[in-house]
């Protein structure tokens, strides 16, 4: 019976590359579903960025663009990485969409209305510089515990303390570097313990694999805390409807991304939602990494329960990378980019080096350098495409590029192949790839073996029938090795099937053979991968010093204010006004007392502009006047406007002039 299977990864966040670490999981969902395609499901594979938070909003500040400028940039690059390394989504999307606003709020709705949503004051610390709440992780300071300088608002990485960002010593703006000051500020929380019951439900019916449930029940057993769902502006995001500048905290917008994503598919398709995402037929997975779950297993699942959505059938949790047993590191060169791995290598190199390594046990898996050129050279090179080519291009040239018929020596190689079949599937479908990528390897093996022994670059001198019926074996048992390989190396399998002359490949091709038929023009399927070309990718990401998420980008001397709207430039009134007198202010030596005409209307302001301007020299002109600005009394006098003048300073500072005929008064736009 076909199924219909729900899959999602995790979104990757908008302001940051997506590395080779990144894309284990992305891999791993990939062979997934074209794994399920070949077998004839109907598969539905959904992603999305994850586009909101300080963070993103801090990194657009600093690039001086818009967030959402940064987002649609970021968009186009994971695009493009994700396309290298042949990951298919049905959708790609973005969490800043119409779909991801109305669902956030609908969800959010529905858990008020369950009462599960409660207010609190919570204590912030804010940056009066940057005018914005700073999370823990933008804010540096003295450990309390080990008194370690410049450590994160919520966790020393010297003594492992963890502590509230109040209770650090001599904190500081991790933007601007000022001291920020503490607030109190009103807050929505997501009350996680109503759902306790469910939660338990969920995950005694399988949810999760044995080692998450284990961990899971350490959280249960810790007692489960309300959840800050609130942000305060600003902040990029969704605002919460009925507030002026409180917003969705990412974290709740980003896994309701989902169901963003599946929905403006299904509305571009014709489908509908509810009965893709919310029929209890349909299977529904996420693939996560470790890191993640407390979101996936507790928080996520809750707040479907709360608004009336379906959950997951289960999420796969996968374990991180390390490269020669250790973090990625940018100064050990590891720390490396898809796209920058690409430049160098074959993409599906990686996809069968993760296949061969990856289980579903939530264990890190280890890309080690050297291992990796052993692998792909012995096993993509050395036994699939070295038996293709010791096969296909005889035949072609040689045979006529006619296959025979298979003989019974032939045909017990291509039936143990094929026996392999359900093993291979279940291996698939239990995500054990690494088991998947042995058998195959072992099966290879035999087909090498059989081409050792009949010798067919032998045989061809003497019996021409005899070796087109070697050949038909090997090529078969090429085909079979094909469709067992074709999740993992789906560029491969595309050659495979071109040079064969098939159709694309099925799961269920592994019934049948190819005998008595022409195929094609060989065309080389790997290249062996040379030592140096590692070196050079690791080389070039030593300088390729990426952004590493979630610190913020280093700042600008002076980073961006929060952004204003045209209506708020509009209330600016602007007008000419003809300077009557000009004087300078004893004690300030930056400041000229001057006089307005704004038509019929004196006003007098205190202007910074006593390095650039001889006060004799300003007499009857014409300037360009902010005539609404709330007057303030200064130390040396009251000033009720302010002209306008722009310059880095000193002589450097100029005034905005107007035609010296426009008239006292006149507005400006
Ligand atoms: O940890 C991360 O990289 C998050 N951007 C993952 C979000 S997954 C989902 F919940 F949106
Ligand atoms: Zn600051």
């Amino acid at each position: 019976m076909p199924r219909t299977i729900v899959v999602t990864s995790a979104l990757p966040y908008a302001n940051g590359p997506i590395h080779i670490g990144h894309l284990v999981e992305y891999v791993q969902t990939d062979i997934w579903i074209r794994f399920q395609r070949m077998c004839g499901h109907r598969c539905f594979y959904f992603c999305a960025d994850d586009t909101h938070g300080t963070p993103i909003m801090i990194s657009a500040r600093t690039a001086g663009i818009r967030p959402e400028q940064l987002i649609e940039q970021v968009h186009q690059e994971h695009t493009a990485d994700f396309d290298r390394f042949f990951v298919r989504f049905d959708n790609y999307y973005t969490t800043h969409s119409p779909e991801n606003r109305a669902f956030s709020e609908l969800i959010f709705h529905r858990l008020n209305q369950a009462g599960s949503i409660v207010k609190r004051d919570v204590e912030q610390t804010y940056c009066e510089k940057d005018q914005m709440s700073l999370p823990d992780r933008y804010v540096r300071g003295t450990c309390p515990r080990c008194g370690t300088p410049d450590q994160y608002g919520d966790s020393c990485e010297v003594c492992g303390a963890t502590y509230r960002t109040t209770d650090l010593v001599q904190p500081r703006c991790a933007v601007c570097g000022t001291a920020p000051v503490f607030r109190l500020s009103e807050h929505y929380f997501f009350q996680l313990s109503d759902y306790e019951q469910p939660l338990r439900d969920l995950i005694a019916a399988g949810y999760t694999q044995k080692s998450v449930a284990n961990k899971l029940e350490e959280w249960f057993s810790a007692g489960l805390k309300d959840w800050d769902i609130s942000r305060d502006g600003p902040y990029f995001g969704f605002k919460i409807p009925g507030e002026e500048s409180k917003y969705f905290y990412v974290w709740l917008d980003a896994p309701i991304g989902y169901m963003a994503s599946a929905k403006n598919y299904c509305d571009r398709h014709g489908l509908d939602f509810d009965d893709l995402w919310n029929n209890p037929a349909n299977e529904l997975y996420h693939f996560i990494g470790k890191d993640i779950m407390y979101f996936h297993a507790l928080f996520f699942p809750a707040i479907l329960f709360g608004s009336g959505f379906k959950t997951a059938n289960k999420l796969f949790v996968h374990g991180f990378l390390t490269i020669n047993g250790e973090k990625m590191s940018k100064s050990r060169g590891t720390f490396i980019r898809a796209s920058t791995y690409a430049q160098h290598l074959d993409p599906e190199f990686l996809r069968y080096y993760y296949a061969s390594k990856l289980t579903d046990l939530v264990e890190d898996i280890d890309l080690g350098l050297a291992d990796f050129i052993g692998k792909t050279n012995g096993d993509l090179v050395g036994k699939y495409a070295n038996l293709a080519s010791r096969s296909g291009p005889m035949l072609t040239r040689q045979l006529e590029g006619r296959l025979g018929t298979l003989d019974d020596e032939g045909r017990q190689l291509v039936l143990r192949l094929a026996g392999a079949r359900e093993q291979i599937r279940r291996d698939y479908e239990g995500l054990d790839y690494a088991a998947v990528v042995r058998t195959i390897s072992a099966l290879a093996d035999d087909a090498n073996r059989y081409v050792e022994q009949k010798q067919p670059w032998t045989t061809i001198k003497t019996d021409r029938e005899r070796t087109r019926t070697t050949l038909t074996a090997v090529l078969n048992a090429v085909r079979l090795l094909t469709i067992y390989l074709k999740p993992i190396l789906p560029q491969f399998a595309q050659k495979v099937e071109k040079f064969l002359k098939v159709e694309e490949l099925r799961f269920a091709d592994v019934e049948t053979t190819l005998e008595d038929r022409p195929i094609g023009v060989f065309e080389r399927l790997f290249e062996r991968i040379d030592e140096e070309q590692v070196t050079a990718m690791v080389e070039e990401s030593k300088e390729n010093q990426a952004p590493k998420p979630p610190a913020p980008a280093p700042a600008p001397a002076e980073p961006f204010k929060p952004e204003c709207t045209i209506d708020d430039f509009a209330k600016i009134d602007l007008r000419v006004a003809q300077v009557i007198s000009a004087e300078r202010v004893t004690g300030a030596d930056k400041l000229l007392r001057l006089v307005l005409d704004v038509g019929g209307v004196q006003k007098n302001v205190m202007a910074g502009i006593a390095t650039a301007y001889q006060p004799e020299t300003l007499v009857g002109k014409t300037v360009v006047f902010f005539a609404n600005l709330k007057p303030r009394q200064m130390k040396f006098g009251l000033s009720e406007g302010m002209i306008l003048a722009a310059g880095s300073g000193g002589k450097d500072i100029f005034m905005l002039s107007v035609d010296p005929g426009a008239k006292p008064g006149q507005k400006i736009s």
